[in-house]
């Protein structure tokens, strides 16, 4: 049986990348693409789900770090930057580990989910908290990067989004042709650049008989593409698209305006709901601002802007994992406490409601 090599090699024929160069891999990518039966049924159309959370480090971003950590050390490079609201650093912390680099990373003091956090420090990056956004963060990279010996792998850098784009390669090479509608999470805008540039790609290159309309969702209280100007002070639950100026704000507006495609917002309600649905109903966990994608696609639904039928992907772009507290909150805000039993099997059947059999 074939085992899954990561990205590069698996696509290295269209990355810009040279033949002989070392590919940095975790073994990332070959993600899930899970059939959604309930959101189909909901939606009338034909949805699934690209688990992106099944990454080694949990999100999507390690397609993009196997090629800008594998390129950075071929333009010899010894240490990387990066900001993050965390997910990010986690990818960029464990790829320049396994690579020998040194790595640093920045992000938004008291605004990034702890398993996220926690990967960054297990992986040994030099963390700084900043105070300030994650766009501050950015522009601080920016300014390290140049005026010091450190390589930059945010997604402004060019790897990133070369390495991404496979999402949509797998995609088409499972569905058999590209969907109707691919919907997927906005923040920083990346993503959507990097799954347009890879249906275009694969389109031209004759294996796909067109291209999906682009559907991005950002939080509404972070959604400065939709408004059409920056949003100084971004909030949201969704830390991990909590950004209020995109670095490729162009590139996805170019995503949504050549594909027919749309941005919108969705709230944090939405979101939330989203992302109770999606576990109890699909079997299917991820971290809030994943769940963008998912009360987008309820969203269009219910405005009556899906074609019956139509063949939808929604990326699902971290694993709920790096974030679980959400889970443990009730739709009016309260924990969730189990109920507490002694070792008694009538006391746990009550409990549990079973009947005599
Ligand atoms: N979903 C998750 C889970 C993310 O972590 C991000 C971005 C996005 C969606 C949005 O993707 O920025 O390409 O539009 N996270 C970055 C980070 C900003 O630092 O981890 P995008």
């Amino acid at each position: 049986r074939h085992q899954w090599q990561g990205v590069i090699e698996e696509y290295r024929d269209f990355l810009d990348i040279a033949a002989d160069s070392r590919a940095v891999t975790l073994g990332e990518g070959g993600t899930p693409l899970i059939h959604a039966e309930q959101l189909s049924e909901r939606t009338g159309a034909e949805v699934w789900v690209k688990y992106e959370g099944m990454n080694p480090t949990g999100s999507f971003k390690d397609r993009g770090m196997t090629m800008a950590i594998s390129k950075a050390l071929a333009y010899g490079a010894k240490a990387v930057i990066c900001a993050s609201t965390g997910n990010t650093s986690a990818s960029a912390a464990a790829y320049a580990t396994k690579a020998g680099l040194t790595c640093a990373v920045l992000v938004p003091a008291g605004k990034i989910a702890v398993g996220k956090m926690s990967q960054a420090v297990a992986h040994g990056a030099e963390l700084l908290e900043v105070d300030g956004n994650f766009d501050d963060c950015l522009t601080l990279c920016r300014k390290l990067s140049e005026a010091y010996p450190v390589h930059l792998v945010n997604s402004v850098n060019p790897d990133r989004i070369e390495g991404q784009k496979t999402a949509s390669f797998e995609i088409v090479d499972a569905l058999g042709d590209a969907p109707d509608i691919h919907v997927l999470p906005v923040g920083n805008a990346g993503n959507i650049t990097a799954y347009w540039k890879g249906y275009r790609e694969y389109a031209a290159a004759g294996l796909a008989t067109g291209t999906p309309r682009m559907w991005g969702f950002q939080a509404a209280g972070a959604a400065p593409l939709v408004k059409g100007h920056p949003v100084d002070d971004p909030e949201t639950v969704a830390t991990a698209i909590r950004i209020g100026n995109p670095a490729s704000w162009d590139q996805a507006i170019a995503a949504r305006d050549e594909s027919g495609g749309v941005i919108k917002a969705v709230t944090d309600e939405e979101i939330l709901a989203a992302h109770r649905l999606l576990s109890s109903t699909e079997g299917i966990f991820v971290e809030p601002g994943s769940a963008a994608s998912i009360a987008g696609l309820l969203q269009q639904a219910e405005a009556g802007e899906i074609p019956a039928g139509a063949r939808i992907v929604c990326t699902v772009t971290g694993h709920g994992l790096k974030d679980p507290q959400w889970a443990l909150h009730t739709a009016d805000g309260s924990n969730l406490t189990p109920t507490r039993v002694p070792v008694d099997a009538v006391s746990a059947a009550r409990e549990l409601g079973l009947e005599d059999a």
